[in-house]
Order: structure tokens, then sequence, then C-alpha cells
């Protein structure tokens, strides 16, 4: 059995939005509909747990009731932050065999390829994460006095940037989030980090993300994903399924970089 839980407890604070971000529309329809949207299609995924910000619970709702999204089991109340919203979501699915996939609500162009690669991955590793190489260089810095100055410059052939979704066998996660409990220096962006520094033994498995599969954090994010939806829907002339829509946008992106 596979279980999706969609990362939606955020309050978009870099956003800076009356609404949570993954209430906003993109291209018609809020982001978490279009997210939900993918997991439904899924054939790998056959339950989906929504983990919501506690104030708009009954929007998220609304969107699941609305939308025809019957692998939706539950619509649960997110946590304060990231990481106590996916440990109420390890303790709501209470199935220590399952293969879980963890996804951040405000990534709503992940596509089909990305959930199958995941899901296969569990099969050989018990963590696993979605990575795309970084075209950008990326420094490392100190502060002080709010001057910063470089103090390292990692080789970017071995760097990638995190993506979502992460997958684990739940026992494992579970495990790295009982020994974070008794560290009170605990901080953590993703779950991934979370595994990696309390059981370092555990290899993660990276698979290959997307470009397209970026996570609507800024203002100028949402006009980045509307076109993206965009270009999808005017490559086909009808309404498409997620799974066509995510496979035209794979193909389209060397027409309209490269054209
Ligand atoms: N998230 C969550 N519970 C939290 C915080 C974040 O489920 N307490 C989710 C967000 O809803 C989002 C994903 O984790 O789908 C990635 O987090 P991020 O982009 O940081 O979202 P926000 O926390 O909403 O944004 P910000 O950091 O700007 O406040």
């Amino acid at each position: 059995r596979t279980v999706a839980v969609i990362l939606a407890g955020g309050t978009g604070q870099r956003f800076g939005a009356r609404l949570p971000k993954q209430l906003l529309k993109v291209s018609g329809k809020p982001i978490l509909e279009h997210t939900l949207a993918v997991f439904q299609a899924s054939d790998v995924i056959d339950s989906i747990l929504v983990m919501m910000n506690a104030e708009f619970i009954p929007e998220a709702e609304k969107i699941v009731g609305g939308g025809g999204f019957d692998k939706v089991t539950a619509v649960l109340p997110g946590g304060a932050s990231r990481s106590e919203t996916t440990i109420a979501a390890l303790t709501a699915i209470g199935d220590p065999d399952c293969k879980l996939l963890l996804h951040d609500a405000v990534r709503p162009l992940v596509d089909q390829r990305i959930l199958r690669d995941c899901v296969d991955a569990l099969d050989r590793f018990d963590a696993v994460d979605v990575a795309i190489p970084s075209a950008d260089t990326i420094i490392e810095v100190d502060s002080h006095d709010g001057d910063e100055t470089i103090t390292g410059i990692p080789d970017r052939a071995r760097l990638r940037r995190g993506q979502t979704p992460q997958a684990f066998r739940p026992s494992v996660l579970a495990d790295a989030y009982a020994r974070a409990a008794r560290d009170p220096g605990f901080t953590a962006t993703d779950d991934c980090g979370v595994v990696r520094r309390y059981l370092p033994d555990v290899p993660i498995h990276v698979v290959n993300g997307s470009e397209h599969n970026m996570k609507v954090t800024h203002p100028i994010d949402i006009y980045l994903a509307d076109r993206l939806f965009q270009l999808a829907s005017h490559a086909a002339p009808e309404p498409r399924s997620p799974r066509e829509l995510s496979e035209a946008l794979e193909g389209r992106t060397v027409v309209v970089f490269g054209g």
C-alpha cells in the first residue's frame, strides 16, 4: 500500500498573501487542487492524506469534495512547523509497513514519472529524495554585522537542489523523528534531512526531479507556474488528464526553450 501525504500546513510567510499560497489560484484552480490531481491520477498511489493549515480546513475539504478526489481519506490539521506536520501525518497513518510519500502542496507541477520512480525506489531503499542539478554555483556564507563573506564554494557537480516528494518506509522516518525529539537543538527544513542527521547510516536514494517541479514560494512563482500550466494547455486542444499534462510539459520544454 502506498500512502501520499500532501503537506499543506504552512501559512506562506515569504509569499505574504492573505491566503496560504496553496489556496491561491494558478491556471484557474487552487494550487492544492492541481497537486491533488497528480496524485489522484497516479497508478502507484493508493490513498492520500491532506495535512492542512488548521484555519483553512474547510477550504481544503471543499477542494477535495468538489474535485472527485476519492483517494483522499482525510483532511487533518498540520503542525506549527513542517516537521510537526510530518509527525502528525505519521501518527495518523499508523502503518509502519506502507510506502510513504510526503509532498509539498505548493509543488503542483510534479509529474507521474517522479511519483513512479519514488515508489519503485522504496523496494530497494528505506529513504528516497528527489533532486535536480543546480545551474547556479552555490556558495556558503557567514554573516557578521550584516556583511556576508564566502566561507566555501562546494563543487557544483556534486550539488543538487532538493525537491519533493520524499519517500520513506514509515518506521525509519518515525525512528529518525523519535531521535530528533531528544535533541534540544533540532531544526529541519525537510524530512530527508532528519533521517540524514539522526540515522546517518541509512542510505538515502536520489531520484532525478524536474525543473518544472518548482516550489511556489515568492509572488513571482505564481506567474512562472501559471505560464507552465498555460504551455501545457496550449499543447493540446482538449482538457487533459494530469498525466498527459505532465508529459506535455516535459515535451514542450524542448520547443519552448530550444526553439
Ligand atoms: N508546511 C506544512 N506545515 C507547516 C509548514 C509548512 O505542511 N507548519 C508545508 C507548506 O504548506 C508547503 C511545504 O510544507 O506545502 C513547503 O513549505 P514552505 O514552502 O516553506 O511553505 P510555508 O511554510 O507555507 O512558507 P513560508 O516558509 O514562506 O512561511
